[in-house]
């Protein structure tokens, strides 16, 4: 079967993690989840990544904000993470309500505890190959899954579609590193993108994140090649229990037949994000433990 199990690989890292911490004598890892407003899909989110890290022996701190947050308090709140010895890790839910600037949110968590690589430190940390940086989940989990099914990058021509800095120019980025995982040869394709089918079929292997559903046809991959789906998708659909249904940026059904490996949505690489923020985490706490 072609079919790459996002959510196998998700556990396994996650059980070789709760292994691991297990074994640690003293205080465990932390995590702090700031979450501002009640976005439903924000909910979801950090409630599945606190149950996560409940269930592996990370002790998670779970602050909610009111959508009327102002910036000074929310920075108040984390400058008190920041501080606080006993907090190894600090992730500030996306999106945030309009008033509050993102960027300068995620710039206010110490670039230590910047589990989730958004602090523009850590961007530069990534450019610059430094290992003790902090790379965003979702590249990283890709990463992960392509090292954990053998799939081979080195050289190959990699096409990632999307250039959002969570996903496309990250993964971009960490494909191109020098390194036994990457060393592939990147495009980067966007909307903007002419003849995108014909760079997209000379793709060993493709990144599909670019946040439109069914946007990747079977026009645009070469037989053989590695589908990589990214895509969180809600399309409307009046039989589902909850009026949508989740899909990805690939038109699954039919590219499926011309991959030799495939990442289904969901299930693919969604898993792999709270994964891979667990690993963050644990490598953070191993860094403050010897810094
Ligand atoms: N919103 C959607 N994905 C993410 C993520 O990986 N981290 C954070 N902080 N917010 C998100």
């Amino acid at each position: 079967m072609n079919l790459i199990d996002g959510k196998r690989i998700a556990q396994d890292v996650v059980a070789e993690l709760a292994s691991e911490i297990a074994r640690l004598e003293g205080p465990k890892p932390s995590i702090a989840f700031i979450r501002v407003g009640e976005d439903p899909a924000s909910v979801s989110y950090v409630r599945s990544k606190n149950r996560t890290a409940e269930t592996i022996g990370i002790t998670p701190l779970l602050i909610e904000l009111p959508d009327t947050v102002t910036q000074e308090e929310l920075f108040a709140q984390v400058d008190k993470l920041n501080a606080d010895p006993a907090v190894n890790g600090i992730l500030i839910q996306s999106p945030l309500p309009s008033h509050l600037d993102e960027q300068t949110a995620f710039n206010r968590i110490s670039v230590e505890k910047d589990v989730d690589g958004f602090h523009t430190s850590n961007a530069g940390r990534l450019v610059q190959e430094d290992p003790d940086g902090f790379v965003s989940c979702t590249p990283a989990g890709i990463l992960e899954i392509c090292h954990r099914e053998g799939i081979s990058l080195e050289g190959k021509h990699v096409v990632v579609i999307g250039r959002s800095l969570i996903v496309g120019k990250t993964f971009a980025l960490l494909a191109m590193q020098k390194g036994p995982q990457a060393n592939a040869t990147v495009t980067v394709c966007h909307s903007r993108t002419r003849n995108l089918p014909e760079i997209a079929r000379t793709a060993d292997v493709i990144v599909a994140a670019i946040g439109r559903p069914g946007f990747v046809t079977p026009d645009m991959v070469r037989e053989g090649a590695v589908v990589i789906d990214v895509g969180i998708n809600r399309v409307e659909n009046p039989s589902a229990k909850r009026g949508y249904r989740i899909v990805g940026d690939v038109d699954f059904q039919a590219v499926a037949p011309l991959a030799s490996r495939i990442t289904p949505v969901p299930g693919g690489v969604g898993p792999m994000t709270v994964a891979m923020l667990m690993k963050n985490t644990f490598k953070a706490y191993k860094l403050q433990a010897t810094s």
